[in-house]
């Protein structure tokens, strides 16, 4: 993600034109310790050695694969996905959350389900585990920063969970919000971002079958990295659409502001949905590169409309000019 905001000192990410950025990614990989200090609005301790990022010890989520909603593409390595992170309440930087998440609480933990809804309800993680069958789904994850992964994520549709309070008819968005540890999340003291982090869906994106909430990944529990206990994923949508670490998800009349859209209103809006045609104010989204796949002279692949789910999701924009809703 970027911003232009006049922070101290911005993340590399931000101060540098993509393909000059992914140089210098690896050269910053081999001397993360030295750099960290210098390229973070943290200081270098927050980057420290911790416990082992990987995601192994994790508990099995045993789920179905459905194949209707699953991708052909090969699946990113798992250590990619679990160490190539954005998570801003953990640090700048992709490797950090790996380290840093890792001291974040996921349990006791509830998500309270509000707003326009006929039966407003609290589940704690037993009962959202138990609502409906666990399935896999295979799908690309696409960042606004122009990279992508394909991963094998674990849950089932958000819809399984809004039918349970019975939204009234006035519910016309959903926004996610997610949490705030203050005390292991460094990130939320940057200003950076609107904290919480916050994003939103209108209802009948909310109640397409393809967003899925999200337990897992790679047939585990999630990572804290990638948004333990619980997550959103929008699959035809950028990746900053999909809250991790859910808390709250509360059903509204308004269209809510996403944290995004409050920092940086020009450069990320309300829909976000992942359009090769319309470019960021700057860069092309035209193509994007697969994490795994890297090697920096690897050729980029084409960036699909809606992510490669446009016949699914297509008719929820109708009519709608894509490039003023972007
Ligand atoms: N959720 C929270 N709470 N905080 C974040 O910083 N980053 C978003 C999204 N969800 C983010 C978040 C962005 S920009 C992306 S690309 C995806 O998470 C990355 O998900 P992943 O690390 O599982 O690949």
């Amino acid at each position: 993600m970027s911003l232009r905001q006049p922070f101290s000192t911005p993340p590399s990410s931000e101060i540098t034109p993509e393909p000059v950025y992914f140089k210098r990614r690896h050269i910053l990989q081999a001397s993360a310790a030295f750099t960290a200090g210098l390229a973070l609005p943290f200081s270098a301790s927050f980057a420290q050695a911790a416990p082992s990022p990987a995601s192994a010890g994790l508990a099995s989520l045993p789920s179905t694969l459905n194949k209707a909603y699953s991708l052909p593409d090969a699946i990113t390595p798992e250590k990619d996905a679990t160490t190539y992170n954005n998570f801003y309440e953990f640090g700048f930087e992709k490797t950090e959350p790996a380290y840093n998440a890792q001291k974040m609480k996921t349990r006791p933990w509830t998500v309270s389900v509000e707003g326009e809804v006929e039966k407003p309800q609290q589940f704690d993680m037993d009962g959202l585990l138990k609502l409906a069958p666990m399935q896999e789904r295979i799908y690309r994850l696409r960042c606004v920063e122009g990279w992508s992964m394909v991963i094998p994520w674990v849950g089932y549709s958000l819809s399984d969970l809004l039918k349970q309070v019975q939204p009234t008819s006035k519910a016309k968005y959903v926004e996610f919000i997610t949490d705030m540890q203050p005390d292991v999340m460094r990130g939320l003291g940057s200003r950076v971002l609107d904290w919480p982090y916050r994003e939103g869906l209108r209802i009948d994106e909310a109640m397409n079958p393809l967003t899925l909430l999200t337990f897992g990944m790679y047939g585990k529990v999630l990572p804290n990295q990638n948004g333990a206990p619980v997550r959103i994923i929008v699959p035809w949508k950028y990746g900053f659409k999909s809250g991790k670490s859910i808390v709250k998800i509360r059903l509204t009349e308004k269209q809510p502001i996403s944290s995004w859209m409050a920092s940086a209103p020009f450069e990320y809006g309300f829909y976000a949905n992942v359009n090769p045609k319309v470019s960021h104010p700057r860069w092309s989204q035209a193509t994007e590169r697969r994490i795994g796949e890297d090697g920096f002279f690897t050729r980029k692949r084409e960036t699909l409309m809606f992510n490669g789910y446009e016949n699914e999701v297509a008719s929820l924009y109708a009519n709608m000019d894509l490039k003023k809703n972007f």
